[in-house]
């Protein structure tokens, strides 16, 4: 029987108007733009003002430009796969909430969260479904509101984050193309440094948890920098290595846009030059499940069908991973 590919068929992406530069910050916290810019490599990030607008908004418009852009129907799709950390509410899943939005009324949609690692688990999630045969169109998107959830009294979390939403369709191939292979990896008990300390069932939320501030993204930033580097880049040589691949097959190398310094020590192990490594985070920040698909999107001009990609990421849980994909289609 031929073997069915899950190939990338089109992308598309929405940022807010809004744009919070360094120097808005040094007006904010104790902070300067040449400490944010040496230690992050950010400049500036996108935020999503108004009231009553929340990560479906920002998804569904990342979306309706995808339908678009390939010519269909919000109709032809079969699924929608959400990854955030910042759903509009507990539930229903923010993904139901972008398909009511968008007109995909005969799809089924849910959401995933693997923390910063969530887009790459949900693209190799919805992928199987396409494998499988029965799913023909199917809508991975990664989209946060970081500014929902983010301390802006908070110097070391709030100069980092920032709001987007990007949105790629997976369709089946018979062509060697698409997701290849992929490597996850998680530990638990990593959660301790990166997590939120209320609202959930554990402790729900109560006046205590709101004056305590627990309702915000509590980061041991040196203790996730030091795991984000060893194992991003281990994980994305072990996926290499699996595959027979070196830095000279690498197209491009895209990693989760958490911290320069973390995207610049990947690239030197994985020996990708960098300017083979897709990078914007001097523009939008970290924006959780949205930058490796805002890479993507970005970058769409310059990738040829063929190309071999590795996407990698890190983040809370711990969770981590490195997915290889050969890009199944040139510029138009
Ligand atoms: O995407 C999910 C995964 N997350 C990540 O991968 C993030 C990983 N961590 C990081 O990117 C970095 O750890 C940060 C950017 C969060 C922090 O950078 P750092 O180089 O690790 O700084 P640090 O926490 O070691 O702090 C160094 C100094 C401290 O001052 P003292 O104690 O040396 O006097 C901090 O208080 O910098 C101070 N500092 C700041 N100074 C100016 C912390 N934040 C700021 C700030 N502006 N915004």
């Amino acid at each position: 029987m031929t073997k069915i590919n899950a190939a990338i068929t089109a992308i598309h992406s929405y940022l807010p108007d809004n744009v919070l530069t360094n120097k808005d910050l040094e007006q904010m916290v104790d902070t300067t733009d040449e400490w944010i810019t040496t230690r992050t490599g950010i400049k500036e990030r996108r935020i999503l003002k108004g009231k009553g607008v929340g990560t479906s908004d920002m998804a569904a418009e990342a979306v309706k430009g995808l339908l678009e852009k390939r010519g269909i129907g919000p109709e032809e799709i079969d699924m929608l796969v959400c990854t955030t950390v910042t759903p509009d509410m507990k539930f229903p899943a923010t993904a139901n909430v972008i398909s009511d939005k968008t007109g995909i009324n005969n799809a089924f949609s849910y959401d995933l969260n693997a923390a910063c690692s969530g887009f790459i688990y949900g693209l190799v999630t919805a992928a199987n479904f396409v494998e499988l045969g029965k799913y023909k169109k199917v809508v991975v998107v990664g989209a946060d509101k970081m500014s929902s959830i983010v301390d802006y009294t908070d110097r070391q979390t709030c100069v980092i984050f920032g709001d987007g939403a990007s949105a790629l369709l997976l369709e089946p191939t018979t062509e060697d193309l698409g997701v290849m292979g992929h490597k996850f990896e998680t530990d638990g008990s990593g959660r301790v440094h990166l997590h939120m300390k209320a609202g959930g069932s554990v402790k729900p939320p109560s006046h205590e948890t709101i004056d305590a501030r627990e309702h915000y993204v509590y980061q041991e930033g040196q203790a996730v920098f030091k795991f984000a580097v060893t194992n991003m880049a281990d994980v994305t040589l072990a996926l290499m290595k699996e595959n027979n691949l070196d830095g000279r097959d690498i197209s491009w190398l895209v990693p989760h846009q958490a911290n320069m310094r973390i995207i610049e020590a990947t690239a030197r192990r994985a020996n990708v030059p960098m300017d083979r490594v897709m990078v914007n985070i001097q523009r939008y920040g970290n924006t959780t499940n949205a930058t490796i698909p805002l890479c993507l999107w970005e970058y769409e001009k310059q990738m040829k069908k063929g190309d071999n990609i590795i996407l990698t990421a890190f983040g809370g849980g711990f969770t981590w991973g490195a997915v290889w994909l050969k890009w199944a289609y040139d510029p138009s």
